[in-house]
């Protein structure tokens, strides 16, 4: 089997997500690292492509790169955006519009305006858009998803999900040009850290559930003052299956590391996992005992079988959980290819109606949170 060629747009030297994108690509095989715009500064996004071995295939800029790959025989079959939030829609247009097959970084775009325009374009030119939910790669996660959809919990009753970290918690440091543009409107847009973390959380709660949010109240807060957008949110949400949700989501929460994970509470068990010990699920069946359900075991579902490498026992962690979602393209794409159907337990990769439904939801929070607390809608408009 040929692999499959694949490019990268950021994540150039330094940058926080470039690593373990290239290590989630190349884990399996699938992809080789063909194409890159590494870098904001073209002359060093050559360089730097170069220490890849991507020869000429190495651009100083993406609109370059797209004019010279449509123009091969081979061009990179899937295009990886990394590059700054803002910059997310114009590159996702263009290359889906160039008719190449895109992973954006979250969150997709800007606005709930641009997202829309996004799914319509990928839907148009039944090009791929996918979208970089990438905990949602995790094999114990997928499995927690496989429980919920075979009913072993029973209907959803709570989902309780966070995304809590400690580290924009100095006051000190809120002038510091690295962080200060996150809670700076004019660069991050209308939400800071519900944007750049909560979404995560609220994707995993979908994910997991198999339901979509429809409304929402959010409490935000600066927890530290001269920060004009929220440090700190508190969400209540509903979903469209009947399940209520509850979601914490911050950044000055000192002593949290990443701070990622979920709960699932049904009428017959309750399901936790979380993404700092992501090779354990625990379960609890009503009335019954705990029970560790371990990473790697025997008899997990073909979705969790699917997203393991190692065996029990020793930890997979965010790069492999990456790697599933590239598995999952690279499947996607062959079957696309092919004029074949998908393997099921592949079809799991988060989709550009994701990155809407959270564009949605983030200017829902900013909504309710301005209005202290008030119920609104959280549905994008082409989905209510
Ligand atoms: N899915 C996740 O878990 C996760 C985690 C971290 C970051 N992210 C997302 O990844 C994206 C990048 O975040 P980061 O923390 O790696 O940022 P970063 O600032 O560390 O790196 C950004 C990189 O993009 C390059 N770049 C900027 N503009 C460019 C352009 N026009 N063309 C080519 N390259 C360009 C920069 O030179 C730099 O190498 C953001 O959208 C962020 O939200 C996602």
């Amino acid at each position: 089997m040929t692999k499959l060629k694949w490019g990268m747009i950021g994540g150039g030297a330094g940058s926080q997500i470039g690593p373990a994108h290239r290590l989630g690509a190349s884990l399996d095989g699938l992809f080789e690292f063909t194409a890159g715009a590494l870098d904001h500064r073209p002359e060093e996004g050559v360089r730097y492509g170069q220490t890849f071995g991507l020869g000429n295939r190495a651009y100083g800029s993406w609109q370059e790169m797209l004019s010279s790959e449509k123009a091969l025989a081979n061009p990179v079959d899937l295009v990886t955006i990394a590059t700054p939030n803002s910059t997310h829609f114009e590159i996702t247009k263009a290359f889906l519009e160039g008719g190449f097959h895109v992973l954006c970084e979250k969150p997709m775009t800007m606005t709930v305006e641009e997202a829309e325009e996004i799914v319509k374009i990928s839907d148009a030119t039944r090009k791929i858009c996918a979208v970089n939910y990438g905990y949602s790669g995790y094999s114990l996660v997928r499995h927690m998803r496989a429980m919920v959809t075979r009913g072993d919990i029973g209907k959803i009753r709570l989902v309780n999900a966070e995304f809590a970290h400690g580290h924009h918690a100095d006051a000190a440091d809120a002038d510091n040009p690295r962080v200060r543009w996150r809670y700076d409107p004019k660069q991050a847009g209308v939400s800071a850290q519900f944007a750049d973390c909560g979404i995560h959380a609220l994707h995993m709660a979908s994910f997991v559930t198999g339901q979509v949010v429809t409304k929402l109240s959010a409490d935000i807060v600066s927890c530290i003052s001269v920060r004009e957008l929220e440090d700190d949110a508190m969400v209540n949400f509903r979903m469209d299956g009947g399940a209520v949700g509850r979601l914490w989501t911050s950044s000055i929460a000192i002593g949290r590391q990443h701070g990622l994970g979920i709960q699932v509470f049904g009428e017959k068990g309750g399901l936790r996992w979380s993404q700092e010990q992501p090779n354990q699920l625990f379960y609890m069946p009503l009335g019954g005992r705990m029970q560790v359900i371990e990473r790697g075991e025997e008899n997990l579902s073909p979705e969790a079988d699917r997203a393991t490498r190692v065996t029990i026992g020793h930890s997979e962690g965010m790069p492999l959980a990456f790697a599933n979602i590239y598995t999952d393209l690279a499947e996607a794409i062959r079957a696309l290819k092919g004029q074949r159907d998908i393997d099921p337990s592949a079809n799991l990769y988060p989709r550009a109606e994701d990155g809407l439904r959270s564009m949605a939801a983030v200017f829902a929070v900013a909504e309710s949170g301005k209005q202290k607390g008030t119920w609104v809608d959280a549905r994008p408009p082409m989905f209510s």
